[in-house]
């Protein structure tokens, strides 16, 4: 008979740490999830930042308790499809499909928390990241975390985890004259140029504000709220690109709290390949990102050419020219004209809602084009082609307009895209070869990709993105990008709470980007931009040759998957259950 005071202790003896593993991750109705007490003693660790989140929509639901407001609701309805409401909201995301519809504005929907996080650190400081790190991987609890809550493939939320809100990480600090790496191994090695740290909160449109403010500008993204964690970690797409390579091509340094809780500040010197990792190795793998030092580049003054062609939807000629039009755009990129062009398929004209169209729309830019006829030089040519062709058949538009500077042109042109509904994404990389290789297949794998309404056929990279010279020598986006020129997406929208039409639009999705798969099976896919349910080996299709690479350091920095999330390297060895994470 042991003493009392033994028996006691060893049942405070970490045996549990022997035993086999949890097979799933802790869980608000399981054993293993931590006691209120230990949550109370987070909160303390994070000076009372550790919030409860509510339903985001529990204003319209008069079974709420304590939220329930007509007066709010109403409100609340019209911004919930704008993006800042779900920036600024804890826990909400951007496509109501990522929150399993649980909690809508409308009265009529169910509402409770089930697919939200079941706490969120609203972290202002690198300590509170460590804090949330540690916490989650001592207690074995599901970690996500949520920036913009963007996300197309729905990283950013997750049921019953915890969530670090990396979007309150702000400020902007500036190095004009160089910046000298950190770190004992770099031995005060200095980058030369022009460079910007930015907080991993910080999203596009401020960076361009502050940056404008220096006479600079970025290579960023086009939507206003897209931040800087998510959009460096995927590699970062820019109608900038074709000149200066992708975002991730100008990181110099970053600094992130890895699985292991440590902070640590990587780049070429120090933390090589964590650096090269978190150039395009996927959000919240292998760490959370807490600070980004990227080199600037000079605002370019802008032209911009507005234009669209259209013809009546049953035209058998009308995607015979739109192939035709896009078959150009590598020689459109090398020529330095880049741009958002959108197809659009059998859709009711807007002069006409009887008549359905089919053609392309959007904006190219040149960036310091010696005069504002520049870049009708380049395209004008390729309206004439298909005015000749098929004569009387097409109307154009076009219209020319210039900015100053980067910043002023983006205050006129961001991405407006609405948010705040259920949505799937597919998406292929398209380098030259399939643009211009068979304009006849080309012509049958846009008229399948857009078949659903639309599809965007971005220029936005070229030969600033095949001849970058990333920092450390490379980065972890897709190779296929050093050879791609279009980012080419299509989403498929569905109704909320129904899980029929929810498949039906992933396999609509998926069929119509079979067409894009088939006409260029050796590139692959934008992480940032995607299906969460590419089929087949989507770890190839995300990151290529570099996946290898890339999954045995993910097994070194978090040999016990801190991080996980779909699709992420090397999540293989779980899977969602229900609402759950358990091992495979
Ligand atoms: C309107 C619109 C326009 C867009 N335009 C562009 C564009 O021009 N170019 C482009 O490349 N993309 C663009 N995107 C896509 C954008 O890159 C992705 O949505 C990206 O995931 C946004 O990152 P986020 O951090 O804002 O979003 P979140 O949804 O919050 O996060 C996305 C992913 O990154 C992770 N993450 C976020 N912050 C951190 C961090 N600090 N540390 C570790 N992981 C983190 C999250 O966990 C998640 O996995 C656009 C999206 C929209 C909706
Ligand atoms: C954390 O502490 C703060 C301040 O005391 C409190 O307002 C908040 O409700 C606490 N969070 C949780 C989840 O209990
Ligand atoms: C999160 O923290 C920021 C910065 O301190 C604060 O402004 C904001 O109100 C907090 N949000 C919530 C929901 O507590
Ligand atoms: C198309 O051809 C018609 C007839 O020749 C001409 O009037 C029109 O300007 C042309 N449009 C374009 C965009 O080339
Ligand atoms: C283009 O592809 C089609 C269909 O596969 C084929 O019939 C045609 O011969 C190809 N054209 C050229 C120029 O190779
Ligand atoms: C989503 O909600 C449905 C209906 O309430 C539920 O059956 C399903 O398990 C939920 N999915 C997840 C991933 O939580």
């Amino acid at each position: 008979m042991l003493p009392l005071f033994l028996l006691l202790l060893s049942h405070s003896l970490p045996i549990t740490t022997q035993s086999t593993p949890p097979t799933c991750k802790s869980h608000p109705s399981l054993p293993t999830w931590p006691s209120p007490a230990l949550w109370s003693s987070l909160n303390t660790t994070l000076s009372g930042r550790l919030l409860s989140p509510t339903p985001p929509g529990a204003p319209c639901h008069p079974t709420h308790p304590t939220l329930y407001s007509p007066t709010l609701c109403p409100s609340l309805q019209t911004a919930w499809f704008t993006e800042a409401f779900h920036t600024s909201d804890p826990v909400s995301s951007y496509w109501n499909n990522f929150n399993n519809d649980s909690c809508l504005p409308d009265p009529r929907a169910p509402c409770t928390g089930a697919g939200y996080p079941v706490y969120v650190i609203n972290a202002t400081s690198v300590a509170d990241v460590k804090a949330g790190v540690d916490f989650a991987r001592e207690h074995g609890v599901r970690l996500i975390v949520k920036n913009s809550g963007h996300d197309f493939v729905g990283r950013s939320s997750a049921p019953g985890s915890l969530s670090i809100w990396v979007h309150h990480l702000r400020g902007v600090e500036e190095f004009k004259e160089g910046y000298t790496l950190q770190g004992e191994r770099c031995k005060g090695k200095k980058v030369e140029g022009h460079a910007v740290r930015l907080g991993a909160g910080m999203q596009m449109v401020d960076v361009y504000r502050e940056t404008g403010r220096m006479g600079r500008t970025v290579v960023g993204g086009n939507g206003r709220t897209v931040a800087m964690g998510g959009f460096i970690t995927g590699g970062g797409h820019s109608i900038l690109a074709a000149r200066w390579g992708m975002a991730a091509d100008r990181v110099v340094e970053v600094e992130v709290v890895t699985p292991d809780g440590v902070v640590r500040v990587v780049n070429e010197c120090e933390g090589e390949e964590l650096f090269w990792a978190l150039r395009g190795g996927g959000g919240s793998t292998f760490g959370v990102l807490t600070s980004v030092t990227l080199l600037t580049i000079p605002s370019p003054a802008v032209t911009t050419l507005t234009f669209q062609f259209a013809t009546t939807a049953s035209n058998p000629s009308a995607f015979l020219a739109i192939a035709h039009f896009v078959s150009a755009f590598p020689a459109l990129a090398d020529a330095g004209v880049t741009g958002y062009p959108i197809i659009f398929n059998s859709v009711p004209s807007t002069s006409n809602p009887q008549r359905l169209v089919s053609g392309v729309i959007g904006i190219l830019i040149m960036l310091d084009a010696p005069s504002p006829s520049t870049i009708l030089s380049h395209v004008q040519p390729l309206f004439t082609h298909i005015n000749i062709t098929y004569p009387g058949q097409f109307e154009f538009y076009t219209d020319v307009t210039s900015h100053k500077d980067f910043a002023a042109w983006y205050e006129d042109n961001f991405d407006p895209s609405p948010v705040g509904y259920s949505s799937v994404m597919a998406s292929r990389l398209l380098d030259k070869e399939a643009l211009t290789g068979n304009v006849t297949v080309l012509k049958t794998a846009l008229e399948r990709f857009s078949a659903g309404g639309q599809a965007t056929v971005y220029i936005v990279s070229g030969k600033g993105v095949f001849e970058a010279q990333p920092r450390g020598g490379g980065t972890a986006v897709h190779p296929a990008w050093r050879r791609t020129y279009v980012h080419a997406t299509t989403s498929v929208s569905f109704p909320a709470l129904d899980a029929k039409a929810r498949d039906a639009a992933i396999k609509a999705s998926n069929l119509y980007a079979d067409g894009l798969r088939e006409l260029a099976p050796g590139t692959g896919a934008y992480v940032n931009e995607a299906s969460k349910y590419e089929p087949g080996n989507w770890q190839k299709t995300f990151w290529g040759d570099n996946y290898e690479r890339l999954l045995k350091l993910k097994r070194e920095v978090d040999p016990n998957d801190v991080f996980w999330c779909q699709p992420c390297v090397g999540n293989e060895r779980w899977q969602e259950v229900g609402d759950m994470l358990c091992r495979v």
